[in-house]
């Protein structure tokens, strides 16, 4: 089973190795899923990976972003010091735009916003899919249980071919389903480091 996602020829188009490029996939993504979206709904945005905030200092020009919180785990300026994948999980939420750009896996974060009650039916997700930063790209035990895959395997697959962390990623993403979650819309943007992916998820729960 894939995950029903669409991509663009723009977006898998290979260029030159520089930040730029990922910063121009990653705004052209975010301003595809935004321009629907905010014709229907208000743009209450977490940025649980701000960074220095980049992505979400040329949206907010561009969108009506009716609030924006931040969070870094590191000190950075407008963002709040903490791990975001615990706020979700510990804060109600309000947000109605979710953007995880972080530099290893989003799944802590992406569960945790699946299991949380949700301020409205629509939500609009971004994630960045790395490779894992302490680990090597070691396949993390989270996407191994989304893909019903027994921990004590890990070992065994230390550094996931692509094609099995194509199978963990679709898992992981498809978990929105046992969470009462359709998709409504998606976009995949690959930039040149094929090991990163970007997603944005326009999902749907059903609060009833
Ligand atoms: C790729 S950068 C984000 C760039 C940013 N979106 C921008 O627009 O400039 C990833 C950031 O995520 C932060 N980060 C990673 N995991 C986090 C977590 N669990 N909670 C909060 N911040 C996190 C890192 O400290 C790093 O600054």
């Amino acid at each position: 089973m894939r995950f029903p996602t669409r991509s663009t020829s723009s977006m898998t188009a290979r260029s030159a190795k520089t930040d730029n490029h990922s910063l121009t996939l990653k705004l052209d993504l975010r301003r595809q899923l935004l321009a629907p979206f905010s014709a229907a709904h208000p743009l209450r945005v977490l940025d649980c990976c701000a960074g220095h905030g980049r992505l979400w200092a040329a949206l907010r020009g561009e969108f009506p972003v009716a609030s924006y919180l931040a969070f870094d785990l590191q000190r950075r300026p407008g963002a709040l010091r903490c791990d975001s994948a615990r706020w979700l999980h510990d804060v109600p939420l309000t947000a109605t735009v979710v953007d995880i750009d972080t530099y290893g896996e989003p799944w802590r974060h992406y569960f945790a916003l699946l299991s949380a009650s949700w301020p409205q039916p629509d939500m609009l997700i971004f994630l960045t899919l790395g490779r894992g930063l302490g680990n090597m790209g070691a396949v993390s035990a989270e996407s191994l249980a989304a893909a019903g895959i027994p921990p004590k395997w890990s070992p065994l697959m230390p550094r996931a071919s692509d094609v099995l962390r194509d199978l963990l990623n679709t898992a992981c993403l498809s978990l929105c389903h046992a969470h009462g979650a359709q998709v409504v819309q998606s976009l995949r943007a690959k930039p040149h480091d094929a090991a990163t992916l970007y997603f944005g998820l326009w999902l749907r729960k059903d609060l009833s």
